[in-house]
């Protein structure tokens, strides 16, 4: 069977490559390598002993979409391609929305021309906007994003349940929470080529010594610590889950043409916790200072994921430690 994974070189698109292929999959690829590297389909074979097949194309562009359409048979699609920094998205809404809601549109037309029926969508706990209350389950309401990023997320769900209706597609969208850590072989992890924006490889680059020192955005929230609560998930966690969304599609056993999931351990953490819980395990000491509140950020959410748990069949396995270890790992080997 074969897969099409957009965004497959980047960080959770090349984990869930490597668990496809390990499923028996066989992977195409398809990156413009906007925050990604090309060495990593080398290190995705290191570790399969498979080479996916890759294609340099920008999603939004359609003419290069159909082109590759029309090379190649698709049976499924698991959409990771698209900007993610949140803070960016504040700054630059409009690349943010043409990038990730074009690249979708353009993928559901040949999807949709090209008879493809099964579509895994990499959404975002940033649909839910500042919870109304916590652990957010699925039932939660979708409110105001906090961030254009978060907006283009609720957009892209919108636009796939509505193609649902139709019959043209059948979506699952997985709503990932925190993302966290790199996988065991130590071969791929998160390489942005840009400065990162998260928590996790901001703290390691910190420890590294590649960053003199890390701010803590605002410790004035309504949160225990006063710092924000996240609920942080292994990312072969993550790339394990759309194994089960995928069988789930294919083996129909899906209730709805559009259906949502969250991805989480059910556990948050605040950033104080984090670092501690780093400093730990590693030895390390970090220099950090609490710095202001920044533009886009929510001051809690983490998951209920029992409706993961019970319908994919699927369980977060790996623990806050685990993840900072193996993603301090990774950064020791960049
Ligand atoms: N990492 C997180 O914290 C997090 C949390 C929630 C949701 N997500 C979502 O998961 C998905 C994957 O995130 P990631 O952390 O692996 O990001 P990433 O930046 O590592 O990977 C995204 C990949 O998409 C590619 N890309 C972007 N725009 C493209 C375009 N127009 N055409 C072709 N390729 C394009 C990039 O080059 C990159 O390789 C994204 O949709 C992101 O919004 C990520």
């Amino acid at each position: 069977m074969n897969v099409l994974v957009t965004g497959g070189t980047g960080y959770i698109g090349s984990h869930t490559v490597v668990e496809l292929q390990q499923k028996g999959y066989d992977v195409f690829i398809v990156d413009n390598l906007c925050n990604s590297h090309l060495g990593v389909i080398d290190a995705i074979e290191a570790i399969t002993g498979i080479k996916p097949h890759f294609s340099k194309i920008d999603l939004c562009n359609a003419a290069s979409v159909k082109d590759f359409f029309v090379r190649n048979r698709i049976d499924a699609i698991v959409h990771f391609a698209a900007l993610k920094a949140v803070g960016e998205s504040v700054e630059q809404p409009l690349k943010y929305y043409h990038n990730n809601i074009t690249s979708l549109i353009n993928l559901c037309q040949y999807a949709g021309e090209f008879s493809v029926k099964d579509f895994i969508f990499s959404s975002s706990c940033a649909v839910y906007g500042e919870p109304d209350y916590v652990p957010v389950d699925e039932k939660h309401p979708v409110k105001k994003a906090q961030s254009p990023y978060g907006a283009t997320k609720q957009i892209c769900e919108r636009i796939l349940s509505d193609i649902a209706v139709t019959g043209a597609l059948s979506t699952i969208s997985l709503r990932y929470f925190n993302p966290s850590g790199a996988h065991p072989s130590v071969l791929i992890g998160e390489l942005p080529l840009s400065e990162p924006n998260n928590l996790v490889p901001v703290i390691t680059r910190t420890a590294a010594g590649k960053r003199k020192e890390m701010v803590v955005f605002g410790n004035d929230y309504d949160t225990p610590d006063g710092t924000c609560i996240r609920d942080y998930i292994h990312v072969k966690d993550i790339a394990v889950a759309h194994i089960s969304a995928l069988e789930r599609l294919r083996e129909k056993k899906n209730k709805e043409r559009f259906e949502v999931f969250n991805l989480g351990t059910g556990r948050g953490y605040s950033v104080l916790e984090v670092i501690s819980c780093f400093e730990k395990v590693t030895g390390k000491k970090l220099n950090y200072r609490i710095g202001t509140r920044r533009e886009g950020d929510v001051s809690k959410v983490y998951s209920d994921n029992k409706l993961s748990n019970a319908v994919l069949n699927w369980k977060a396995t790996e623990p806050l430690e685990q993840m900072l270890l193996s993603a301090w790992e990774w950064e020791q080997k960049i």
